[in-house]
């Protein structure tokens, strides 16, 4: 059975300046998540935020947030991201050590367990963390910055996934360079959850209905054919 279609609009790509507004616009304007991309400056080449911005965009939200923390030592900081009101946290299989344990240590504290895998990443990394996770998030560009361009060959790794996944409850994010074309493919491919940064927030809030029902239509056309 196809799980629902969730747009997950990218608040690395609002303007940090009018946080409390963007976040207000972005979820007037269909968002079903928001999506919180964490960036330490050490798994990833770019420093973004902390549980600190995600308290304040949860004061002004109702959608549930996703965190995606692109960090090394996530175990520190799972009880602070849950405390800022996180409702989903992922974790990159590509930092731990014991990828499981972190997931339930996630579950435990309430939350819906991720693990994310960078391009360059097989899905076989995930096979046996199936029954521990509720999301697998494929980066479908290299982690650390908005507004590059979707990566094809990640396209193969989602319909393995699809099939590695088969009845399970979990699933399948992608992120980076999604646009309503890519978000046709992947969600062609096995995907369900769209992370967009630069297309959900691109021409200001005025835009933003607009952007976020053409990434629908997409997807929806994927689910038509
Ligand atoms: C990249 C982040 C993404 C990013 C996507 O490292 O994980 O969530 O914001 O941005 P776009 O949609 O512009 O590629
Ligand atoms: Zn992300």
């Amino acid at each position: 059975m196809n799980r629902p279609i969730i747009i997950a609009p990218s608040i690395l790509s609002a303007d940090f300046g009018r946080i409390d507004e963007e976040t207000r616009a972005i979820e007037a304007a269909g968002a079903d998540w928001l999506h919180l991309d964490v960036m330490d400056g050490a798994f990833v080449p770019n420093i973004s935020f902390g549980p600190g911005v995600i308290a304040a965009v949860r004061k002004v939200s109702h959608v549930p947030i996703d965190a995606h923390l692109m960090i090394n030592t996530p175990d520190e900081y799972l009880e602070a991201f849950a405390k800022a009101g996180c409702d989903r946290i992922t974790v990159h299989a590509e930092a731990l050590r014991h990828l499981n344990r972190t997931l339930q240590a996630i579950r435990g504290l309430g939350l819906k367990a991720g693990v994310a895998i960078n391009p360059a990443t097989s899905e076989e990394a995930v096979r046996y963390s199936l029954d521990a996770a509720d999301l697998v998030l494929v980066m479908t560009v290299n982690p650390g910055f908005g507004g590059q361009s979707f990566i094809p060959g990640t396209l193969e790794k989602i319909r393995r996934l699809r099939a590695l996944i088969g009845d399970r409850p979990v699933e399948i994010e992608v992120d980076g360079g999604i646009t309503a074309e890519t978000a046709e493919q992947t969600v062609a491919a096995g995907a369900n959850v769209l992370v967009a940064g630069s297309s959900a927030f691109a021409h200001g809030p005025t835009a933003y209905r607009a952007n976020i029902d053409a990434l629908r239509t997409g997807a929806e056309k994927a689910r038509a054919s």
